[in-house]
């Protein structure tokens, strides 16, 4: 009975500063991918821009290189200025918290 569908679980890792960490979510539960990690791992100055696609603090490094869901709002214009650009470093803050997240792995970036 029931009929209810079970909701699904999104899990992925996240390393930071050498260390991994599983976290587990819903999807879309959160706005973005910045804004989960945030909330998880609290970290002091990532996102500052609040996912305007500005700062460059919530740099990541996608390691599957699967493709993901992504906003695309001044990315491209923020990852050239920080001379970051490769196929695999993203804002987070562009990244949508669905699904696709799943199996994931990131790797969160320092800013020199
Ligand atoms: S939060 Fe500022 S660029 Fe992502």
């Amino acid at each position: 009975m029931g009929g209810e569908k079970a909701k699904k679980i999104v899990q992925f890792q996240v390393e930071y500063e050498g260390r991994q960490h599983l976290i587990t979510t819903f999807p879309n539960e959160y706005r973005n991918l910045m804004v989960l990690i945030y909330d998880k791992l609290f970290l002091d100055e990532f996102g500052e821009c609040r996912g305007m696609g500005r700062c460059g603090t919530c740099l990541v490094k996608v390691n599957n290189h699967l493709e993901l869901n992504a906003y695309d709002r001044n990315e491209e214009a923020t990852i050239n200025k920080l001379g970051m650009r490769t196929e695999c470093v993203r804002l987070s803050c562009q990244i949508l918290a669905d699904e696709k997240l799943d199996g994931q792995s990131f790797t969160i970036l320092e800013q020199s």
